[in-house]
């Protein structure tokens, strides 16, 4: 134990201080890749928000498809409180873009995992801030199944949508960026 560091850091609380203490390493250990968190939790999240209200207009008429059991609704719910907190996975430094060897599917188009990985140490406080966007959509959409509004699930999933398609212009595919290019 550093016992006379710590007292001296306590009376002192100066700069030589931060030098005598540096930061513990993180506890956290990642596994997944953002594209990992991606495939594998926010998107499966999402889309489970997004196929909870489908309605179809054919030659029978509107049929309208929405949550009705209490199961329903808690399944869905499961679904929009792993999407609300995948965001703070998404918050934490040290995990990588892509997996190893993972390349662009349409060069070009897609950034390289590197361009993304530099967009994104580059200014974290701006991705911190999509990653809250995200966060903040993911409560509307709660909140809307804790209401049991189908209704304001439908806007809550259209504003998710831009959420996702924000920051995918930003880090994934900048190049669409026009507004009539865009695609999910
Ligand atoms: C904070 C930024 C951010 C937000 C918000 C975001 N994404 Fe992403 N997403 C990324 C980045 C960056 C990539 C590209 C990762 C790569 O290819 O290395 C990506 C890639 C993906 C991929 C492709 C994963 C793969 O298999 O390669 C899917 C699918 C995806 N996002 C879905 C979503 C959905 C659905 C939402 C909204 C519910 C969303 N994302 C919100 C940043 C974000």
């Amino acid at each position: 134990m550093r016992r006379g560091a710590l007292v001296l850091c306590l009376a002192a609380a100066s700069a030589a201080c931060a030098d005598e203490a540096p930061p513990p390493p993180s506890e956290f250990r990642t596994t997944a890749a953002i594209e990992e968190v991606m495939r594998y939790i926010v998107d499966p999240a999402a889309d489970a928000v997004w196929d909870a209200v489908v309605i179809e207009v054919g030659p029978l008429g509107t049929i309208e498809r929405v949550p009705t059991s209490d199961e329903d609704w808690a399944t869905l719910r499961r679904h929009a409180m792993t999407l609300v907190e995948a965001t703070n996975l998404l918050l934490m430094e040290g995990r990588r873009v892509a997996v190893p060897g993972s390349r662009s599917e349409m060069p070009g188009v897609d950034l390289e995992p590197e361009e993304i990985e530099a967009l994104l140490s580059a200014d974290r406080p701006a991705w911190n801030q999509f990653v809250g966007a995200l966060h903040e959509s993911g409560l509307v959409v709660l909140d809307a199944i804790d209401r049991r509004d189908v209704d304001a699930l439908l806007v809550a999933g259209d504003q998710l949508d831009l959420t996702c398609e924000n920051c995918h212009l930003r880090y994934w595919y900048p190049g669409l960026a026009s507004p009539d290019s865009a695609t999910n």
